[in-house]
């Protein structure tokens, strides 16, 4: 049976780099007899706001219920929309009433990519980070008092529950237990904030008790955000908050060389609702329109949504071409001038739609 794919591309690169996901994931399709029905959607975008006045039609959940995956690019383009609108009107929405509880976010120095950090190879940066999705501090409580007077006050509250903080924990204890090196580091802030933070770091203890095999570290996220590029090569699952797993997730692939390959799935583990994968990136507006936004995050997300969809070996067989490609090096690949290449998106993500087919 067809998997029915919900596509939206968004704004600015998010247009550009999904013909080339979608490119590749229909050449993984037909090499292993997969089929696909990919319907396209120009909600969730900016321009749809302006149009529109809202960032959803108002049948947007039920409309993409009845998808087996959403494929999405970029959102965001703050001249035309404040980000807080365009955000809060679309992705931030999708992962909360999908119940994407998990974002799984791979980090991996791939072969033939420069690391900034000195001397470092493939195999020295490979690890996940697991950001929790739905809550924390992003949890869009509080509000504004005394307005436009001297006293102001702003509060918005962070909300962690036992359910939330124990569902992701879980799905990083189970995803440290599927790795060689059985590691889990947690990311926490206990020394400065007294009450969630120190109750995260409880619940850790409490899960780690079921998973005698794991090895657990706790850092504090500043000096963890120090070893990351210290010591990139500690570490294997890092779960973490909904804020602390969003900064931890550009840090780590700048440690790979660009954030432009990093992808995301935007998990719910019982399949009630779709998931959603999208690249780590935004839209980039400083570089929209020029036709040089790597794709590979893109690409790298529909091979993470094949597997999610149950095909491991085309899901394998994405990444190989590009983990081929990237060898080749900027001299004989098309690679994007954040890989130090002359290549363009559309170049690029043929080169890998090719190494696929051969
Ligand atoms: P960004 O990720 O869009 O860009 C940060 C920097 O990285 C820019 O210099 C950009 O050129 C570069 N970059 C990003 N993706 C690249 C790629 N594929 N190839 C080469 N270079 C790339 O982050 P930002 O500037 O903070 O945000 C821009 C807009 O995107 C904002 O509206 C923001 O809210 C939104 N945003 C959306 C998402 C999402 O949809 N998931 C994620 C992050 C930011
Ligand atoms: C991401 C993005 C989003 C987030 C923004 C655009 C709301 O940075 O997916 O990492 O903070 O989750
Ligand atoms: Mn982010």
């Amino acid at each position: 049976m067809a998997h029915r794919i919900a596509a939206i591309a968004g704004d600015g690169i998010g247009t550009e780099v999904m013909p080339e996901g979608l490119r590749v994931l229909e050449a993984a399709a037909k090499r292993f007899g997969i089929e696909l029905e990919v319907e396209h959607f120009d909600f969730a975008s900016c321009d749809y706001y302006l149009e529109h006045g809202q960032m959803l039609p108002d049948d947007w959940f039920d409309t993409l219920s009845s998808f087996d995956a959403i494929f999405f690019g970029a959102v965001g383009w703050p001249e035309k929309v404040p980000d807080h609108i365009s955000l809060w009107g679309s992705l931030l929405q999708f992962r909360r009433a999908f119940d994407q509880y998990i974002n799984l976010r791979p980090c991996r120095l791939m072969p033939g990519i420069k690391s900034p950090l000195a001397d470092r190879q493939p195999g020295d940066i490979d690890f996940y980070v697991v950001r929790e999705n739905t809550e924390g501090e992003y949890s869009s409580v509080g509000g504004k008092m005394f307005e436009g007077t001297e006293r102001e006050v702003v509060i918005q509250d962070t909300v962690m529950t036992r359910v939330g903080i124990d569902r992701v924990l879980k799905y990083a204890f189970e995803l440290a237990s599927k790795r060689p090196r059985h590691s889990l580091t947690s990311a926490t802030k206990s020394n400065g904030i007294s009450i969630t933070m120190p109750y995260w770091d409880e619940r850790v203890k409490a899960m780690a008790k079921h998973y005698p095999d794991i090895t657990v570290d706790q850092f504090h996220i500043d000096i963890l955000t120090a070893n990351f590029v210290l010591h990139p090569d500690w570490f294997d699952v890092v779960v973490a908050s909904n804020l602390f797993g969003d900064i931890l997730s550009d840090l780590g692939p700048a440690c790979t060389g660009t954030i432009g390959v990093a992808p995301s799935a935007n998990i719910n583990p019982e399949g009630k609702y779709p998931s959603l994968f999208e690249p780590v990136h935004g839209s980039a507006p400083d570089i929209a329109g020029k036709g040089i936004a790597n794709p590979i995050g893109q690409i790298w997300c529909g091979a993470m949504m094949l597997e999610h969809l149950g095909h491991e070996e085309a899901s394998k067989a994405i990444v190989n071409a590009i983990e081929h490609v990237l060898a080749a090096g900027p001299e004989q690949a098309p690679l994007t001038p954040d890989l130090k290449g002359q290549g363009t998106t559309q170049t690029l993500g043929k080169a890998i739609a090719e190494a696929l087919e051969s």
